[in-house]
């Protein structure tokens, strides 16, 4: 199985999306709601519940770990790379969702001026900021946090006069800190779906970046250049779900990310 985790409900936008370009690999969600959000946490507490998430799902059969979170990804991804793998599970593999996304910015914007929406924990890492400009040195990154976007979505408040309230509000902040900015990149797995919001919100000329295609392109990817890992994925087209809180909330929840009709399995760490 591909394992994919996320804090919560989040990583199912990603997870969707993997879906649709690999649907013939078995996959197992892990969210760990009982815990979620992770976006304002400290670095030491979002590295030690993702390491634990990510030995739970090796634990299960996981070659391969996606981390679909990206306040995770930005948090303890390197850590567990270097710090983990090499001498714990040197034959398993884990990935985040930063670097994929940051190595295809660049193609979006005219301007060379990129906005990022993002938790705070995402934002304060640097961490995109760091690697868009690796691959693209001469863009001018703009990041802003957006603490209020999470709970809108999870508390079901899409299509709101609220969240539209909400979303204009940090929109405006973003352009009003660089107004030549010409695509914006949601860099939090809940914001594709304010969507709607974030569209209304910004003036036509500006691009929305998602990154949930952005990411299973590049995991076609690289499945296709390490056939060492490819090779041990098991293809029934099946999923499945785990979350640390109970199961009966997380189906419910799954249905604001468009997961009906899921039965999910309860664990504690
Ligand atoms: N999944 C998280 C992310 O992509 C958002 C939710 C959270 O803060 O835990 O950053």
């Amino acid at each position: 199985m591909i394992g994919v985790f996320d804090s919560g409900f989040g990583g199912l936008t990603i997870l969707r999306d993997l879906q649709k370009a690999l649907p013939e690999y078995d996959y197992l969600y892990l969210g760990d709601n009982a815990r979620a959000p992770y976006g304002s946490r400290s670095y030491e507490t979002i590295y030690r519940y993702t390491l634990q998430a990510v030995r739970e799902l090796f634990s299960r059969g996981c070659p391969l770990v996606i981390l679909a979170c990206n306040t995770a990804s930005a948090r303890a991804l390197r850590s567990i790379q270097q710090q983990v793998l090499p001498f714990e599970f040197p034959d398993r593999r884990v990935l985040g969702i930063i670097r994929p996304t940051a190595e295809e910015v660049g193609r979006f914007t005219r301007t060379g001026h990129i906005g990022i929406f993002a938790t705070a924990g995402t934002v304060s890492s640097g961490s995109y900021a760091i690697e868009i400009n690796h691959f693209y040195p001469e863009l001018k990154v703009t990041q802003h946090a957006c603490p209020m976007w999470v709970p809108l979505v999870e508390y079901g408040e899409r299509g709101t006069e609220g969240a539209q309230f909400f979303v204009q509000k940090e929109v405006d902040a973003l352009l009003a800190e660089d107004p030549e900015i010409d695509a914006v990149l949601l860099a939090c797995t809940h914001y594709p779906l304010l969507e709607k919001e974030i569209r209304k919100s910004l003036p036509e000329r500006v691009r929305i970046i998602f990154q949930g295609n952005i990411v299973s392109e590049k995991t076609v990817d690289y499945l296709r250049r390490h056939p060492e890992i490819e090779k041990r994925l098991t293809k029934s087209g099946k999923v499945n779900f785990l979350t640390t809180d109970t199961a009966k909330f997380f189906e419910k929840g799954a249905n604001l990310f468009g997961m009906e009709d899921i039965s999910a399995e309860s664990l504690t760490f």
